[in-house]
């Protein structure tokens, strides 16, 4: 093919695929939602099916079966979520999670566009979910509380754990082994994504699932000896860990206590960000205007700016015209201070000379030669300024 021909070929399928592209059909937008969550914990994010099944449905009578629908999320004018955010969904017909534990690093808002297939139709629902970081309470540090103990849940996948009651019934469990009441769940890890592997297609066998847990307090003895070097001689011998109390988690998660990891966190000062000065409102607080500011005087400051210049301009006006009428000097002074003699002088010479001017007015001789021109000052020609007569006569110097 020719190289124009190939160029045109291009330029063809770029002008149909754009118009494909601006055809496409703008979707069902749901109202943004709006949530907020602090650093140091887990947060999770339910996309429901029925809230978008309903926005599919909207308009349409046949309220068939549920339909599948998958998820798209992404950080809005980016291709994919931020690093702390993470998705799964098991299969079209369960909810999709998004779900992560932000750090101090996120702190601030993160809109993120969820868009919701219907595999049944083709149909897409959009919804913008706007998450709100804030900085847990506890100042200065990152959030994170300073014992932090990781288990590994055998018999769970990871979206098993992300539902509120789900995590509300593993923290109690963790509770009771950890003897503290203020264990929370940190994060929540698909064991794959820690190099387990995937499970063979048989009922009852799971991913497995890391939860980190966290409390202000220290570990329990209980914990403390199950994460032991002796505990873990024994794992490697295949053997259970010693650990003499009780087991709270059974029978509901299969905890594996060989891969019970114990961790404590020093608080680290977080970096100091930009300090807020007192002109920055408080979340949800109203701008107070200032007091009205009392009115000033301003005609003192007003008269001496234009006052001062413009006695100044006066005062020079009024010096300048003394000195230019009334120290004049006129010619009856000048005369009066010139002596005599010296006035005769010049009046004599000017005298003379008026004369003398008017005796060369009055001339009807011709001029003499001498005066006359001999060329042309523009053209540099060079002439007898006196056309000769015919019969040879000149015209003498002077009159006889
Ligand atoms: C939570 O777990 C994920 C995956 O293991 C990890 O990348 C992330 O750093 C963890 N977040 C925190 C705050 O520990
Ligand atoms: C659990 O720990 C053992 C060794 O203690 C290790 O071989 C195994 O891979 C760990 N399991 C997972 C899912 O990481």
């Amino acid at each position: 093919m020719e190289a124009p021909e190939l160029l045109r070929v291009w330029v063809l399928a770029a002008v149909a695929l754009g118009g494909s592209l601006a055809t496409l059909p703008d979707h069902h937008v749901l109202p943004d939602h709006h949530v907020s969550t602090e650093t140091g914990a887990i947060f999770v994010h339910e996309l429901e099916r029925e809230l978008f099944q309903e926005a599919f449905l909207a308009g349409r009578e046949d309220d068939s079966a549920a339909a599948p629908i998958t998820f798209q999320a992404h950080l809005r004018d980016h291709p994919d979520l931020p690093r702390w955010l993470r998705y799964i969904q098991r299969n079209p017909h369960q909810p999709g999670y998004l779900y992560g534990c932000p750090t101090a690093a996120e702190v601030g808002t993160h809109a993120i566009e969820v868009l919701a297939y219907n595999r049944g139709t083709y149909e897409t629902v959009a919804q913008r979910l706007v998450v709100t970081v804030v900085p847990a309470p506890g100042k200065g540090f990152t959030g994170s509380p300073p014992y932090q103990g990781e288990f590994l849940v055998g018999n769970r996948d990871v979206e098993e754990l992300l539902p509120a009651e789900a995590r509300e019934t593993f923290v109690e469990a963790a509770a009771g082994v950890w003897e503290r009441d203020d264990v929370r769940v940190i994060n929540v890890t698909s064991a794959l994504d820690r190099g387990g592997r995937v499970p063979l297609p048989i009922e009852g066998l799971k991913e497995g699932v890391y939860v980190k847990v966290g409390s202000g307090g220290p570990f329990s003895a209980c914990l403390a000896s199950a994460a032991s070097p002796r505990s873990r001689f024994h794992c490697g011998l295949g053997q259970q860990p010693l650990a003499s109390c009780y087991d709270t988690f059974a029978p509901r998660f299969a905890v594996r206590w060989c891969n019970l990891t114990l961790l404590q966190v020093w608080p680290t000062p977080v970096a100091t960000g930009p300090a807020w000065g007192s002109g920055v409102l408080e979340e949800g607080g109203d701008f107070q205007p200032p007091t009205e500011a009392p009115p000033r005087d301003l005609l003192p400051g007003y008269l001496v700016t234009l006052l001062v210049p413009l006695a100044v301009a006066v005062l020079l006006c009024l010096l300048l015209g003394h000195l230019m009428c009334c120290r004049r000097e006129g010619v009856q002074k000048r005369d009066l201070e010139t002596s005599d003699i010296q006035l005769v002088h010049h009046t004599t010479i000017h005298g003379d000379t008026e004369e003398l001017r008017h005796m060369a007015t009055s001339r009807d001789v011709p001029r003499p030669l001498s005066t006359l021109p001999m060329f042309n000052v523009r053209t540099g020609q060079r002439a007898n300024p006196m056309p000769a007569s015919p019969d040879g006569a000149r015209v003498p110097l002077l009159p006889p």
